[in-house]
């Protein structure tokens, strides 16, 4: 892959880390209100939605789930001010004050040009925007809800008079006219009509899940331009360091075995009992987006991916949450006496029970209210590539989702008394994935060096 693909690869792949979606549990707006054509014609903050409650709250449901705030806003700053940093392999990408100042944020944004921000990732002064903004997803979204997303921040967000520090990437990604190309190359949603509250189940869930989820971002691998390949759609993909699973109805390679209660549930709290749990990019899409879904929102997606088109996987021909069932006792106790002495010749199994045994059970069975999860019958451990399991041993969980908040730390940072070596980790992967899942993979030290390195 050309590098400059590889770096717009990487721009999606932080936008959508942080960029989830979209919810909308909304009253239906005003027909008046949407046939407007004040709006677009005026500047903004005089724009006549400025009363029309209908449209103002379509549009803060628009904004909260299409997840503006997770970028805009940083850490204990205004909202939507901007200044958060997303990394890419070019620099950090600083995201702009969109409040309605009309020096420091989007204030003189006219409708159109807000549109044409959002949706084609053209700025105010006619230059184009990195991709880590969203719209190349955003693209799917109707007028109807462009409208009420545009009267909402005009109207309703407090205007913060500050800049914060210009992006300034390295060759060639600071050429921003490159992204020209760019955009000629990538295949964006196609917009959808109508009023995208009045979908019909299949056809909301469809709008959810590409125009505002844009589940496929991840899930979809992608042709040497970067396009998704659509006829590998939800087929699986690689991610920094993580894998985004098959996820279409294939009952072999995908999540075919699933009810859509299954599927909600993961959406909405971030765990499937004896299926999988959402930890990386996954957590933080559950975090910030779908875990705000309305449950009429979360069945709708859910019914949609159940019937997506299924393809067979390259690597899992089982589905991977059917692996596995408790370990022996006898197994762990009539192992070698520990060497406390000497940590690098623990086995697998003491490694095990040093570090992880204490809170997934020591036959591997998890808590009995699932708040730790059982490491057979679970998707990570069950599926041919290794990855997931490397990520969550290095990184841990960390998800919030309603009151709950899943969190494993990571046996990564040099600071913790738990950190674990390349050789632990591989030695401990092999071991889980012979006891708890399928087996056939060999990990080396050298691997999980790579992976420690995302
Ligand atoms: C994944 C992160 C992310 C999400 C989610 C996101 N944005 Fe952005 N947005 C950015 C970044 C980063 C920039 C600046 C990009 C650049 O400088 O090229 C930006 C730029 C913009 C701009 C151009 C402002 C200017 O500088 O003139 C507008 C308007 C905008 N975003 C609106 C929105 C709205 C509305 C939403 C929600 C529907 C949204 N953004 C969601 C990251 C995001
Ligand atoms: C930012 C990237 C990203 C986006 C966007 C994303 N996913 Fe995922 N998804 C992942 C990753 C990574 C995993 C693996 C998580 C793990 O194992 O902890 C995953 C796992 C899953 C799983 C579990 C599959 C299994 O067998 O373990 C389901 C179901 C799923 N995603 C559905 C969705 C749906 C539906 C959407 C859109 C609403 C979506 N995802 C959007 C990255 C993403
Ligand atoms: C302090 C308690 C604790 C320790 C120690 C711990 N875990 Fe976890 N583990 C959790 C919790 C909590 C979750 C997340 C549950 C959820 O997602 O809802 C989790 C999740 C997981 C998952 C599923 C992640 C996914 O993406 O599907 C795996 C696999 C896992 N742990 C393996 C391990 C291994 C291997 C060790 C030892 C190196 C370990 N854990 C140590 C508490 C712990």
């Amino acid at each position: 892959m050309p590098d400059i693909f590889k770096t717009f690869r990487s721009f999606l792949i932080a936008g959508n880390v942080l960029g989830a979606l979209h919810a909308a549990p909304v009253l239906a707006a005003d027909e008046k209100a949407q046939d407007s054509k004040a709006a677009a014609a005026s500047p903004a903050p005089a724009a006549p939605a400025a009363d029309d409650e209908a449209l103002l709250k379509r549009g803060a449901d628009v904004a909260l789930a299409a997840d503006c705030m997770a970028c805009h806003t940083t850490k204990n700053g205004k909202p939507f001010a901007g200044g958060l940093k997303i990394a890419t392999p070019m620099g950090n990408v600083i995201s702009t004050n969109i409040t309605p100042d009309p020096e420091h944020g989007i204030g003189k944004y006219t409708e159109v040009q807000f549109d044409e921000a959002v949706r084609h990732g053209i700025r105010a002064d006619g230059v184009n925007l990195y991709p880590v903004m969203p719209y190349v997803s955003y693209a799917g979204i109707t007028d109807q809800d462009m409208k009420a997303l545009y009267a909402w921040f005009m109207h309703r967000v407090q205007p913060v008079a500050s800049t914060p520090p210009e992006t300034a990437l390295t060759f060639p990604a600071n050429v921003r006219s490159a992204m020209k190309v760019w955009n000629m190359l990538a295949t964006s949603e196609t917009p959808e009509t109508g009023d995208s509250m009045t979908f019909d189940t299949l056809r909301r869930g469809k709008y959810l899940a590409n125009a505002l989820e844009h589940c496929g971002t991840c899930h979809t691998p992608r042709n040497f331009m970067l396009g998704e390949k659509t006829d590998r759609y939800l087929g699986g993909a690689e991610l920094a360091g993580w894998y985004a699973p098959n996820i279409t109805s294939s009952k072999t390679g995908g999540i075919g075995d699933w009810s859509e209660d299954d599927i909600v549930s993961y959406l909405k709290t971030g765990q499937a009992h004896g299926r999988a749990q959402a930890a990386g990019s996954m957590g933080e899409v559950v975090s910030f987006s779908t875990s705000k879904l309305s449950d009429p929102d979360l069945h709708a997606l859910a019914a949609y991916i159940k019937q997506v088109p299924a393809l067979e996987d390259d690597v899992d021909h089982k589905p991977r949450d059917s692996f596995g069932q408790p370990m022996n006792d006898p197994d762990i106790r009539t192992d070698v006496p520990k060497r406390i002495d000497n940590l690098d010749q623990m086995s697998a199994l003491q490694i095990f029970d040093d570090n992880c045994a204490a809170c997934h059970g020591r036959n591997g069975a998890g808590t009995a209210d699932h708040s730790v999860p059982s490491l057979f019958s679970n998707s990570a451990v069950g599926t041919a590539r290794p990855d997931n399991l490397i990520m969550v041993i290095l990184n841990g969980v960390d998800r919030k989702a309603g009151d709950h908040h899943a969190f494993m730390h990571g046996f990564n940072d040099k600071s913790q008394v738990e950190r674990l070596s390349d050789a632990e980790i591989a030695s401990l992967v092999n071991f889980l994935m012979e006891k708890f899942g399928s087996g056939s993979v060999n990990v080396t030290p050298e691997k999980v060096a790579e992976f420690r390195k995302q």
